[in-house]
């Protein structure tokens, strides 16, 4: 269970990996002595799977792990290190638009290598899809910076089925990341059966719902003033509330279970396929250790049964994103 295959091209990781986002960006404050600690605590916990982008910060979190790399020589090496192009961000953070042409993404591969010190990137993923760019032009450009040894596999990030197919046409797509996990079970009709009948792994971000589903956050007053999450309808004033009774069913399952609430979120997630892979993010070490031992929990068929029967879908409250960011994904 500790590492799976993604893809047909040879992609391996840690089945939980990190998700280093929140240590530079959206989820409130952050220090770089604990980031760095918890990339450390992450290594030694077999968590090798490491998903940053350009978008973060921007440009900052690829900044940090190039810090991380450079001051723990070997590390890198340790490491399969995602990042992703293609959400465009002024220094302000404001979110500027999308940009898939072949032209732009030599460009950001180049700052990203930069940026992280690396020699390439494992994997390369397009972090949303330009409505300006056929699928085809874009795919076909990241396949060339795989010629130029710049990245080894590809990805996309809230990809449709249709745009699966027809980028699979292009070059061999190793991952698919998207938003999935017990408060987001969207993809099962036609984005999850794509990724099975053309060989693609299947990477899960925000697997904690964004800390939700782990009951750490129990009121938005736990939130920071900024918080990204305080503009997510799943966190509005309205809905919160409403959405606990969904984590309180996932604690007293954990519980019987005798693991985290965490835990018992990422292991469902890794029991939905052989290729499911999940990426929670956190800035704590110990939060990192105990993720990390989601990959021990096994899930039987009758305790698969049962959470499908406690967690349904009319028990959420509210879309993933904010109105104007929820244009932006193709499902
Ligand atoms: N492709 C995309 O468009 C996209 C979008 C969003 C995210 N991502 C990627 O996916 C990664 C993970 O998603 P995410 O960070 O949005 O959400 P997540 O993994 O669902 O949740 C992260 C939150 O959970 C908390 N947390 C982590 N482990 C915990 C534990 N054991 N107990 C209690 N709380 C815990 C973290 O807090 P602390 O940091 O304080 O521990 C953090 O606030 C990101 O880091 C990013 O790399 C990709």
């Amino acid at each position: 269970m500790n590492t799976r295959k993604l893809g047909t091209e040879g992609l391996e990781v840690s089945s939980v990996g990190l998700g280093c986002m929140g240590m530079s960006d959206f989820y409130g404050a952050h220090n770089d002595a604990d980031s760095m600690a918890t990339l450390s605590a992450a290594i030694d916990s077999g968590v090798t799977f490491w998903d940053t982008s350009d978008a973060y910060g921007p440009y900052t979190n690829e900044q940090l792990l190039g810090r991380y790399f450079k001051d723990n020589p070997g590390a890198r090496n340790k490491v399969i290190v995602a990042t992703k192009f293609g959400i465009l961000r002024n220094t302000s953070g404001d979110f500027n638009g999308f940009d898939g042409r072949p032209e732009y993404l030599q460009q950001a591969c180049d700052d990203s290598l930069k940026r992280l010190g690396v020699d390439h990137i494992d994997l390369y993923y397009q972090h949303r899809m330009d409505p300006a760019v056929p699928i085809e032009e874009t795919v076909g450009a990241m396949a060339e910076l795989v010629t130029q040894g710049k990245i080894r596999y590809l990805g996309l990030s809230e990809a449709s089925a249709n745009t699966l197919e027809r980028a699979s046409k292009v070059h061999p797509i190793s991952a698919l990341q998207s938003e999935y996990s017990l408060w987001s079970q969207h993809l099962e009709e036609s984005v999850l059966p794509a990724c099975k009948k053309l060989g693609i792994g299947f990477v899960s971000y925000s697997p904690l719902g964004r800390g939700f589903l782990t009951g750490a956050i129990k009121s938005r007053d736990d939130l920071e003033a900024g918080d990204w999450r305080l503009q997510n309808p799943r966190f509005s004033e309205e809905n919160f509330q409403q959405n606990l009774v969904l984590v309180d069913r996932i604690k007293e399952m954990a519980l019987e279970k005798q693991c985290t609430t965490a835990q018992l979120a990422l292991a469902w997630i890794l029991h939905q396929g052989a290729d499911y892979v999940s990426i929670p993010g956190t800035r704590s070490p110990t939060r990192v250790q105990e993720n990390a031992k989601a990959m021990e929990v096994t899930l039987t068929t009758e305790e698969l049964s049962q959470i499908a029967t406690n967690i349904s879908t009319d028990l959420v409250f509210g879309q993933r994103y904010p109105e104007p960011m929820m244009g932006a994904l193709e499902l």
